[in-house]
């Protein structure tokens, strides 16, 4: 699949110094979803205000849609929406003029039709009249997105999309999402929340301080740092765990009644049979057992924490 965004050797180094971005190299597939993970500081918004043409880069280049976001900004610009992590609204403006006047910036003729759609889309045909002051915060929120959806990007960059919104919102933000990616629009989002890049992405970075630390899909991100978990079920409870077991990494729970191993998912021997075996051995029988995929967000806690460690 050909990149919609290319990226490479991009670094920033704001004024009052420190490296904000390390040399990212990164490519972004039309029509996919692309999350980038990471905590506060490590360089999520940086990167995608570079793309946006709102904060120049110290070196290196971007391309969007093949067009080079310093020499051909206008072109590059036109493909892109934003939802900014800060919500900067006018008080005094109505929800519709908000939505028609961004349209009106990326030299796009004035579509009432494809306005009202994208309002409805949010459910905010209803408030369209209403001035910006009024709304709620996770109103503001669907506002921006309006914005950001009035001149038809092709690619779309949400950061943080769903800070500070109420569940149902975040649900309804999700379900957007997808659709517009089914209509064939690439989507980048930001996020902390981990769910959220599991619910939602095709393919996840994860970035900490400036530096893209992993590219994968998302798929294959689980399955490969993954690690799974076999829990047994014990007709009689265990006290302890005997040391005849203990070339395994047990842990008993639930008052000694389950058994609980950790085994990495891509090993290619897992050591359960043998597990299996010893526990027939000593006469440990079992009601039931199961086996648990872990989180990504057990994953992401991982990474972070090896490379901080690292780099002490
Ligand atoms: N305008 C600026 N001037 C100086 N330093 C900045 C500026 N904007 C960001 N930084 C610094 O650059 C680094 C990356 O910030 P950035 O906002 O890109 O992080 P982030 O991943 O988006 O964080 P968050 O999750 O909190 O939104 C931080 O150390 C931050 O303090
Ligand atoms: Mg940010």
């Amino acid at each position: 699949m050909r990149a919609i965004v290319s990226i490479a050797g991009l670094t920033k180094r704001y004024a009052t110094g420190g490296d904000a971005l390390k040399r990212i190299d990164l490519d972004i597939r039309e029509g996919e979803i692309f999350a980038l993970l990471g905590p506060n500081g490590a360089g999520k918004t940086t990167l995608i205000n570079i793309v946006c043409g709102i904060v120049t880069p110290t070196s290196g280049r971007v391309l969007v849609d093949g067009h080079d976001i310093v020499r051909d900004y206008r072109a590059a610009r036109s493909r892109i929406g934003l939802v900014p992590q800060e919500l900067v609204t006018e008080a005094f403006e109505t929800v519709r003029a908000a939505a028609s006047f961004s349209r009106g910036l990326f030299g796009h003729a004035p579509d009432p039709r494809h306005v009202e759609k994208v309002l409805r889309d949010l459910s905010l045909w209803d408030r369209r009249n209403d001035i910006m002051m009024t709304l709620s915060g996770g109103m503001k929120r669907r506002v921006m997105i309006a914005k950001a959806l009035s001149h038809e990007p092709r690619i779309l960059f949400l950061d943080e999309p769903t800070a500070g919104v109420d569940v149902e919102l975040r649900r309804d933000m999700w379900g957007l999402v997808r659709r517009l990616r089914d209509q064939g629009v690439t989507i980048i989002l930001t996020t902390h929340y981990i769910d959220e890049a599991e619910e939602m992405a095709d393919r996840i970075g994860v970035i900490n301080h400036g530096e893209l630390i992993l590219v994968e899909d998302k798929a294959r991100l689980m399955k490969k740092l993954g690690k799974r978990q076999l829990t047994l079920n014990l007709q009689e409870p265990l006290a302890a765990i005997p040391t005849e077991l203990g070339e395994w990494s047990l842990a008993l729970n639930a008052n000694g009644h389950e058994l609980e191993f950790t085994f990495d998912a891509v090993e290619e021997h897992t050591g359960i049979p043998a597990l299996l075996r010893k526990l027939e051995q000593l006469g440990i029988n079992y009601r039931d057992l199961n086996t648990k995929q872990s989180s990504l967000e057990e994953i992401f806690v991982s990474l972070v924490s090896d490379r901080a460690t690292a780099l002490q």
